[in-house]
């Protein structure tokens, strides 16, 4: 992958902020965007700003054909069986609760999830759990991921007939550990367990096949993967997907109304009511185009900017997560040790160098309040980012925390 030619498709790293270079260091909230996204969504608006799949006009068609070849490139991309697997969404946090407030579940049921859940995977089961009577496990990844206790869980729920689901984070956006995903998947079969990955952090890292993975509904966000503003992806086993419960449901959920009734159409349309943004999921077509060109560099990459980082400032600042970088993907999550406030190191990278983190508790407050930590400063990694902008945060940081 050459770094320094893929920054150039970029324009907020061409061109900087008000003439002066940045270093984004914030792509776990969101990535930038190369200017094929921009441009292929400016197609849609300036040639054919109409809706798709109802009209028959030529506009509508050609909206109709680009939002279709865009599902199709998006189901290759992580090899689903059928387009009808992709259900358009507005980000992770909305699939998952499609599959949450829609999955036929019965009382006793036991959802699983670990204890780093971002809260759009935390959330959902609660006010489901307790609206249907199902029961909640967390499995510890303190000392990592606790298989044993992960089997015990299923093993007692199947034991009194009830059915279990997993829903888990494939890789932590507080921290960037993973979970172990085969073995879980191999457990999770042996008690006919339902498998769904909050995949935010997955997708657009590593290449995933969810046909290896073998897991039943993954979701996923466009605006992590280069891929326009509120556009996500939940995918969905069909036979699955055809059981679900009605979601959010208005024009294109059906085939037919009553006054008294619905007659609900065929996937992945029974899931994506009313107009949609038909630039966004184009755009967002553009951006797995783009990324499939590099997909299988980039963990590799980040790992690289990580290990940079980590044995330049582990004697400055706590680590979350394992001291090993190749064990926390793209992200560098720390606290100083001189006890400078996470917001006040965020705040100072990016007055006096314009380097650009997330501080707090990025949306993981259940772990912050459970382990007494008030929150924490983060780096998270993409492809476009450099060895030398990885030194620079390093040198930057240091100087920054000796103005404590
Ligand atoms: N989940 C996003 C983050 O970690 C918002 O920043």
């Amino acid at each position: 992958m050459n770094v320094l030619k893929v920054r150039e498709d970029f324009p907020i790293l061409k061109n900087g902020l008000n003439g002066k270079p940045i270093i984004y260091f914030d792509n776990a909230c969101m990535t930038l965007r190369p200017r094929q996204v921009i441009e292929k969504m400016n197609e849609y608006y300036y040639n054919y700003p109409a809706c798709a799949g109802r009209s028959h006009h030529k506009l509508s068609k050609m909206a109709t054909e680009e939002f279709s070849k865009s599902r199709s490139i998006i189901r290759k991309f992580i090899n689903a069986k059928s387009d009808k697997e992709i259900i358009f969404t507005k980000n992770t946090t909305e699939g998952i609760n499609l599959v949450a407030k829609s999955f036929k579940f019965h009382k006793g049921d036991v959802i699983i999830s670990t204890d780093k859940e971002h809260n759009s995977n935390l959330i959902p089961w609660q006010l489901v759990a307790r609206q249907q009577g199902l029961r909640r496990e967390r499995i510890s990844t303190k000392e990592g991921f606790d298989l044993q206790h992960f089997e015990h869980v299923l093993k007692h729920a199947k034991s009194n007939s009830n059915r279990s689901f997993v829903s888990m984070v494939q890789t932590s956006n507080m921290d960037g550990t993973s979970i172990p995903l085969k073995e879980i998947v191999n457990i999770a079969r042996k008690y006919d367990a339902v498998v769904m990955l909050d995949a935010a952090q997955g997708v657009p890292h590593k290449s995933v096949d969810v046909k290896k993975l073998d897991v039943d509904f993954l979701a996923f966000s466009g605006h992590k993967m280069l891929g326009p503003s509120g556009t996500g992806v939940l995918y969905g086993r069909e036979e699955l997907l055809n059981r679900l419960d009605p979601f959010i449901t208005g024009g294109s959920t059906v085939d037919d109304t009553t006054y008294d009734g619905a007659t609900f159409t065929q996937l992945p349309e029974r899931y994506e009511a009313g107009l949609q943004d038909y630039a966004g999921f184009i755009g967002l077509g553009a951006a797995v185009e783009y990324l499939k060109k590099y997909i299988d560099d980039i963990h590799v990459h980040e790992l690289k900017l990580n290990k940079i980082i980590t044995e330049g400032l582990n004697t400055h600042v706590n680590i979350l997560g394992p001291q090993d970088p190749k064990l926390r993907s793209g992200i560098f999550s720390f606290n100083a040790k001189n006890k400078m406030d996470h917001h006040e190191v965020a705040l100072l990278l990016d007055s006096y160098a314009n380097i650009m983190i997330r501080s707090g508790r990025h949306c993981v407050h259940s772990w912050f309040n459970d382990n007494k930590i008030d929150g924490s400063a983060r780096a998270s990694f993409y492809l476009y980012n450099t060895e030398e902008e990885a030194k620079i945060f390093v040198e930057k940081t240091k100087e920054i925390l000796k103005m404590k």
